[in-house]
């Protein structure tokens, strides 16, 4: 394909391009939030949410930084997935729907100071009360959909910065593929479909089996 150069970035020297695949949205989404908007700081306890595309960056992202990280999931298996791959803490949300109070045991009860929030309407109020004073919540996802009520008032008892996140800018781009090569970070990949199966990828992200990213192979 053409395209104009400033369009474009290098494919980073350790990854293959199916790997490199997935980082354009899901990966520099997470950059975005955490680094980008989110200056995050070594040490910090950034609490992300569900094991799909976004969230397992945030996790290898935060602990490149020296953060302590909380993920929530459906699923204990891959919560010991999670685990294997740095997380520090983690939360069934099926078997613990009041996570947030868990997040605030986990933190001594000052809160996350990040969190990658992924559910929308339906996780958002609980990540409002999962955050600490001062911190910050990135808005990225609506898994859980676009409508509902939320309380506005944490935002405001709690000096939260609640920001919106739209991807990212290609400077961000680089930035994110050196630290991937610095730190050796290489995206995890669940499975990977021929293109003529891609009907069968879009039916294994339907169902959430995955973990991580789904790629479907042009060759
Ligand atoms: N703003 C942006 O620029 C941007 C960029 C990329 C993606 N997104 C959005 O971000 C969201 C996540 O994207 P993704 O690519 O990471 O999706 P994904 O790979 O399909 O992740 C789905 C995972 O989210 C978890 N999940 C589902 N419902 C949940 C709930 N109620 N509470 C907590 N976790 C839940 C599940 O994890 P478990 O199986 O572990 O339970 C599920 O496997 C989507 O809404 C997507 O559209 C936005």
């Amino acid at each position: 394909m053409i395209a104009r150069a400033d369009a474009l970035v290098h494919l980073p020297a350790t990854l293959d391009f199916a790997a490199g695949a997935t980082l354009p949205c899901a990966g520099v989404t997470a950059w975005n939030a955490l680094v980008g908007q989110g200056q995050m700081l070594a040490g910090q306890t950034v609490l992300t949410l569900g094991t799909g595309g976004v969230s397992i960056f945030a996790l290898q992202f935060a602990k490149a930084h020296g953060a302590r990280v909380i993920i929530t999931s459906s699923s204990d298996e891959k919560l010991a997935r999670a685990r294997e791959l740095g997380a520090d803490e983690g939360i069934n949300y099926k078997t613990t729907p009041d996570w947030e109070r868990r997040v605030f045991e986990l933190t001594q009860k000052t809160g996350a100071d990040q969190i990658i929030e992924l559910g929308g309407a339906g996780t958002l109020q609980k990540s409002l009360d999962a955050v600490r004073y001062g911190g910050r919540i990135s808005l990225i996802g609506v898994l859980t959909g676009f409508e509902g009520l939320v309380n506005p008032w944490p935002v405001i008892a709690r000096s939260v910065t609640l920001q919106g996140i739209y991807v990212g800018s290609r400077v961000q781009f680089e930035q994110m593929n050196r630290a991937i090569v610095q730190n050796g970070i290489q995206p995890v990949l669940d499975r990977t479909f021929a293109f003529e199966d891609a009907p069968a990828a879009f039916e294994h992200m339907a169902a959430g089996a995955h973990f991580g990213k789904i790629v479907v192979s042009g060759s």
